[in-house]
């Protein structure tokens, strides 16, 4: 019997401090996570100062917890895995410095992870993967279509020109007058009503798998503003279902091309707004009628931002022989290819 990988992962991209320990890149056998939401709320979005502060007093207690929950020592870890980019580099010095430290002190490999590569393995400690696969990427930060043709080779074939899809959400949302992070708000008020109002697709050239969503949002905020300099009202519930009907459409539609080009054995979804109950929906719907590809959506608990998920990709990339110096930097633009030739 081959013997246990036993990774711990390290998160603090943006507002939340995670620490995880995972078996295998696949047994999650602890995942504390640390969300810094409530003190973001009242500024509308990520204070940059105020995350970075959180984080250095959060590590050490959610480190310490990862590790009693797990019922692991340090000598049983075999490698500590962190979010070295892209995120807030205040906020991601702090996980970097963390998991140097741990590596310094217990002599363990360290490895550095990208955000995104994280966000797909999440799909790894559910169901294991199988290649080629095509990962739909959508959090706050990132939209595109990534193609693997195997473990630790990342190809965007598509990203947003402008907007994510999270991005956009907490924008609407805020237009609404909803609290931060506004995309499960809008999620939420969408269930309550119908896609009545017209909203733009932004399709882009044809054969493009690019997607773009500022001139949906601004569609929405002109759409308020207008309503509002003629007195009229306009039920929040429908515009939200019609922003989400636009942004799902384009989503489930351009993930439906790709896989007529590239043929795959799965679909992955990922990032932050895949907790969305629209797009989980009618991603479920679409892959109801394509036969031979699976289709896997992460839990709830997987789609934001978890240290898991971290642990799940430095794994893989643990296995490659990856390893990072003890000069490791917090790279706030990190491409995810960087991985595909080491
Ligand atoms: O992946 P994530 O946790 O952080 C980044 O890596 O960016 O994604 C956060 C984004 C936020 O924009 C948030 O509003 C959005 O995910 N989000 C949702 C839902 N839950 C979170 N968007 C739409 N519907 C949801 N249910
Ligand atoms: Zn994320």
């Amino acid at each position: 019997m081959e013997k246990d990988v036993l990774i711990m992962g390290i998160e603090t991209s943006c507002d939340e401090t995670s620490v995880a320990i995972v078996k295998n890149g696949k047994e999650i056998l602890s995942n504390i996570v640390s969300s810094q939401i409530e003190s973001h709320k009242r500024f509308g979005g990520v204070v940059p100062e105020i995350a970075s502060r959180h984080h250095v007093e959060q590590i050490t207690i959610v480190l310490e917890e990862a590790m009693k929950e797990a019922g692991v020592s340090y000598k049983d870890l075999d490698a500590v895995a962190v979010t070295e980019g892209p995120g807030l580099v205040g906020a991601l010095l702090i996980g970097v410095n963390a998991a140097k430290a741990v590596a310094f002190a217990h002599g363990i490999p360290l490895i550095g992870v990208h955000h995104i590569a994280g966000h797909i393995y999440a799909n790894r400690l559910i169901k294991e993967m199988e290649f080629p696969l095509l990962s739909l990427v959508v959090s706050g930060g990132h939209t595109e279509l990534v193609y693997m043709k195997e473990h630790g080779h990342f190809e965007v074939i598509g990203e947003t020109r402008d907007d994510a899809a999270g991005e956009a959400y907490d924008k609407v949302a805020r237009t609404l007058k909803m609290p931060y992070p506004g995309g499960p708000h809008i999620d939420r008020l969408a269930a309550l009503g119908e896609a009545t109002i017209d909203l733009p697709r932004a399709w882009l050239e044809e054969g493009s798998y690019d997607f773009s969503f500022s001139g949906l949002k601004s569609a929405v905020i002109n759409t308020v503003h207008n309503a509002e300099q003629r007195g009229e009202k306009i039920k929040p519930e429908d515009l939200a279902a019609s922003f989400q009907a636009s942004v799902v459409e384009v989503l489930v539609t351009k993930t439906i091309k790709a896989i007529k080009e590239y043929p795959v054995k799965q679909v992955l979804l990922a990032g932050g707004v895949a907790a969305n109950k629209g797009l989980r929906t009618a991603l479920t719907a679409a892959f109801n009628e394509v036969n031979d590809i699976e289709l896997i959506i992460p839990p709830l608990s997987l789609c934001g931002d978890n240290a898991a998920m971290i642990a799940a990709a430095g794994t893989v990339l643990f296995e490659k022989g990856h390893r990072a110096k003890l000069a490791l930097n917090a790279n706030p633009g990190l491409e995810i290819t960087l991985y595909n030739d080491q």
